[in-house]
């Protein structure tokens, strides 16, 4: 072990390269801003800015509606209730596994796969094969639409890479997947990000509500935006709101240290989902994995022998990292006995520094889109969170908290971050619901 001096030498400079101090925050606000306008423009730009053509609902929607989910390594059937009173109840959802011989193979299996969870669902449930049945299609990955129900999917991300399914319309491949199975009173009404689904889901019960975030596997923004500042909007020019998917964690005007670009590099999709990369649940398990090889690497945590448990990559998971950030050992997690008391406040650390960077940045991207919106902060603004790192892991939600309370001071007491959990399934029926019109009258 190096002497005190050297070790406290190692974490200053660990800790300044994950620092994400308020003047990083400042500028951070400026080139998403920049980006926003250029992606709302159809310029090139880092940020989609995808416009979905749906708007907030009323809270007078009401029906039943089915909803299938895919957005991580899960698949969910659902069948949810809505009640016109801001009242959703899901009366059924089954899950499935997304084998990842699925996920990595041909397109049409990823499909065929997910007929076949519809198919169960409807079999399971007893739903009557001659009725027909409107489904929403949550689709948590950057999609082009051109119109409610249908999208093209410019590129995968979170680890997927089925072939042939980025530049086809998903829609239509679920319809022919659906076709394939025999399914024929089941039509794909309306296709939706999860951040869309969130939004929906919140703003169903308080109007407030014009953001929404997803801080889970991967993460990603949605904003009410007016469709006269959506430059490249071809539809008719009238002054409406329509809801815009940022796709933020493409965002790319961020700098990396070496372990985001060791990281990055390790990837399937190379530089691209930047922002993803620093934030979401999908990687900060991995930033730890590579910070604890690099520390046993010079000799200042565990020792040598131990580093093949940590070889293979994604060996920790974000989980493990929350769970030590909760006071759980992680070492003793992955077997390791006779590890010292360092070494554990060690690992407590590394998840502080790695979660601490994630959350300020999340705090950071929430600050750019509601100054966006609404520059002087003077309305209140209700921003639905859904996702587990946000929900679960210690300290998160208050690190988000204190870079918008050190951007706005007082002011940041009109930003409320409320968790609305289920937007993927709830929110679809309710998109589904707005698509068929039908409402309380
Ligand atoms: C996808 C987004 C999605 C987000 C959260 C990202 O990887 O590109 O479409 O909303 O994950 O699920």
């Amino acid at each position: 072990m190096k002497c005190d001096a050297q070790t406290r030498e190692e974490w200053s400079s660990l800790e300044s390269l994950f620092s994400f101090a308020r003047m990083d925050a400042r500028n951070l606000i400026t080139c998403f801003h920049e980006e926003m306008k250029r992606g709302l423009a159809g310029e090139s730009s880092s940020l989609k800015m995808l416009p979905c053509f749906v708007n907030r609902p009323t809270g007078l929607e009401e029906g039943s509606f089915l909803a299938l989910d895919l957005g991580g390594t899960n698949l969910r059937v659902l069948a949810v209730e809505l009640d016109s009173r801001g009242g959703a109840n899901i009366s059924a959802v089954d899950r499935f596994i997304i084998p990842a011989s699925v996920m990595h193979g041909r397109g049409e299996e990823l499909f065929d796969f997910l007929a076949d969870g519809v198919f169960l669902f409807l079999e399971k449930h007893g739903y009557n094969l001659h009725q027909h049945h409107d489904l929403a299609f949550t689709f948590s990955f950057p999609v082009e639409q051109s119109a409610l129900n249908s999208g093209i999917l410019l590129n995968w991300t979170k680890g997927f890479t089925a072939s042939g399914v980025e530049g086809k319309d998903v829609v239509t491949l679920l319809a022919e997947a659906l076709i394939r199975k025999n399914i024929k009173n089941v039509s794909v009404t309306a296709l939706a990000n999860d951040t869309i689904g969130t939004l929906m889901t919140k703003s169903y019960t308080d109007a407030s509500c014009d953001m929404s975030v997803i801080l889970g596997t991967g993460t990603n923004a949605c904003y009410s935006e007016n469709t006269r500042r959506i430059a490249k909007y071809t539809g008719s020019g009238d002054d409406r709101e329509m809801i815009v998917n940022l796709e933020w964690g493409n965002f790319d005007r961020i700098e990396m240290n070496s372990y985001d670009r060791a990281l990055d590099h390790a990837t399937r999709n190379i530089g691209r989902q930047r922002l993803e990369k620093m934030v979401s649940g999908m990687y900060l398990g991995e930033l730890a994995r590579l910070i604890i090889l690099d520390m046993i690497d010079r000799g200042c945590l565990l020792k040598k022998k131990d580093r093949q448990i940590f070889d293979r990559g994604y060996a920790i998971t974000t989980e493990h990292l929350s769970r030590a950030a909760g006071g759980e050992d992680i070492f003793a997690q992955f077997g390791l006995e006779n590890v010292t008391d360092y070494d554990r406040e060690a690992a407590v650390r590394i998840s502080h520094i790695v979660s601490k960077r994630a959350a300020r940045i999340a705090g950071t991207a929430i600050a750019s889109v509601i100054t966006w919106m609404d520059a002087g902060l003077e309305r209140h603004h209700t921003v639905a969170v859904d996702g587990s790192l946000f929900e679960k892991y210690p300290g998160f939600s208050t690190n988000m908290l204190n870079i918008l309370q050190e951007l706005f001071g007082d002011s940041a007491g009109k930003i409320a971050l409320s968790t609305a959990a289920d937007g993927s399934g709830i929110g679809a029926a309710i998109i589904a619901a707005v698509a068929s019109g039908r409402r309380r009258q």
